[in-house]
């Protein structure tokens, strides 16, 4: 089975939706509209088997500026494997794919905000206090069902 890492098309939507939403129903990350999936496409990749459509897994590459010059971090967002395919180094392959294209775009870090902080740790990101993330990152939060009792880690990464 070839495996491929690509952006991800319109016609990947509903499956980004499905898998996301599956998972955010037990609480194990962020619910994901299909008109917030649509608009952010650009920012959403999928690996897949190559000879098929359906997808492994999905996560999207969010930019976000600090204020201060050049100072630009790399947020993934919405990374889930389908059950069927955990454990396989999926998850490992899709966020080093996101860490390359950050750092095609120049970016000198990236960051997560998780509930699996383990398997990041495995992957070389550092657990980090929420006040070294911009304020805005946390302007969705206000729309999360877990808002007032959020258990999300940010885990961060120098990519240089
Ligand atoms: C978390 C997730 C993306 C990991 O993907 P995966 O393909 O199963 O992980 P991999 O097989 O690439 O694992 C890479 C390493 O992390 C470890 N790991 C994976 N998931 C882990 C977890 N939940 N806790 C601790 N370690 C974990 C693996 O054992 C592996 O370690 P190794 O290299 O020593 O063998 C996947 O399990 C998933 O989609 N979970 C549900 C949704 C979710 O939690 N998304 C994350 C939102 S930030």
């Amino acid at each position: 089975m070839k495996i491929i890492i690509e952006k991800a098309k319109v016609s990947d939507v509903a499956q980004i939706h499905k898998i996301v939403n599956s998972f955010a129903k037990k609480n194990l990350m962020l619910p994901r509209v299909l008109n917030d999936i649509y608009e952010r496409l650009p920012e959403f990749f999928v690996i897949r088997n190559d000879k098929k459509q359906k997808i492994i897994g999905c996560a999207a590459l969010h930019i976000t500026w600090t204020g201060k010059k050049d100072e630009v971090y790399a947020e993934i967002r919405s990374l889930a494997i389908k059950k069927v395919f955990q454990g396989k180094g999926f998850g490992r392959r899709l966020v080093q794919y996101l860490e390359k294209e950050a750092k095609k775009l120049g970016v000198k870090k990236i960051f997560a905000l998780t509930f699996v902080p383990q398997f990041f740790k495995k992957l070389g990101y550092k657990i980090i206090s929420r006040d070294i993330l911009p304020h805005k990152v946390w302007t969705e939060c206000i729309n999360c069902p877990l808002f007032m009792n959020c258990k999300e880690i940010p885990v961060m990464k120098s990519l240089y």
